[in-house]
């Protein structure tokens, strides 16, 4: 019998602003209606990933303690030289940046391969960052050969991981059938149930059962305001990221709530 040791932890929510929206005085006009609204939240802890030119700005006009913050990705590249357009994790640590996104699906769809996910996630546990770490099927079969892709899938990107380094690690599931799309289309809460034990059994194989079971797993891909009180009812999960529905403040802070 599985025992969910993530279920006393708080849920994290997760906005991925992705390339939105376009102009500083939009996102700081978006994060201000987020940051508001966030003072009244009490369980789950909220982390906005804006793109990197606005993160700093933001940083150093927010007052609150509610919002945490995240980028969508870093470079494969861990120390500062002659690397034209990178940026270290370091360099976001140094900015008071505490999560970034590796592996996201739109990324690997540019070709970003599993090793150098691998090479970001450990550059990001060397920096003192959390890597939040992508996985997804792309689409589901009947035989249910997905399930091996999604393992390879999370063996490949782990594979230079180590123990120590993996208890930094958050998984989120995000499959490619659900993202950017309706609620309507977004995962059951039973489906996610049954993903969320076969994620975790991958990483206890990987990382033994102690450090496995403490990895936390986010859902991602069309969490909304419409299915996240469905969602939020599967105990095995470990928060959510959120997509088109974080550029809405008040949508993304219901979802906040609700988890
Ligand atoms: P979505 O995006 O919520 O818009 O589906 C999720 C994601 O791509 O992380």
């Amino acid at each position: 019998m599985l025992q969910w040791e993530g279920m006393a932890k708080r849920r994290l929510v997760v906005g991925n602003w992705k390339m939105n929206p376009r102009s500083l005085k939009e996102a700081k006009r978006l994060f201000g209606g987020i940051a508001r609204r966030a003072r009244s939240i009490r369980g789950a802890q909220i982390v906005v990933c804006p793109p990197v030119p606005y993160v700093y700005e933001l940083i150093r006009g927010y007052t609150g303690t509610k919002v945490r913050f995240g980028v969508q990705n870093i470079s494969v590249f861990e120390k500062e030289g002659a690397h034209t357009g990178e940026t270290s994790g370091q360099m976001l640590r140094s900015l008071g940046i505490e999560y970034v996104i590796v592996g996201h699906s739109e990324r690997r769809a540019l070709g970003e391969s599993d090793e150098e996910i691998g090479r970001k996630v450990v550059g990001a546990c060397k920096s003192g960052l959390v890597p939040i770490v992508c996985i997804g099927e792309n689409e589901r079969d009947a035989q249910g050969r997905y399930l091996a892709v999604l393992e390879n899938q999370i063996r490949d990107s782990l594979a230079s991981v180590s123990r120590t380094q993996a208890q930094r690690l958050i998984i989120a599931y995000e499959p490619l059938w659900a993202i950017g799309k309706g609620a309507n289309d977004a995962i059951t809460p039973h489906e996610l149930h049954g993903m969320s034990i076969f994620i975790k059994k991958i990483l206890t194989k990987l990382y033994g059962r102690k450090t496995g079971m403490a990895i936390r797993i986010l859902y991602g891909g069309s969490v909304e305001e419409a299915n996240i009180d469905e969602l939020q009812k599967e105990e095995s999960i470990d928060g959510f990221l959120v997509g088109h529905a974080s550029l809405d403040p008040q949508e993304f802070i219901y979802i906040a709530h609700a988890a």
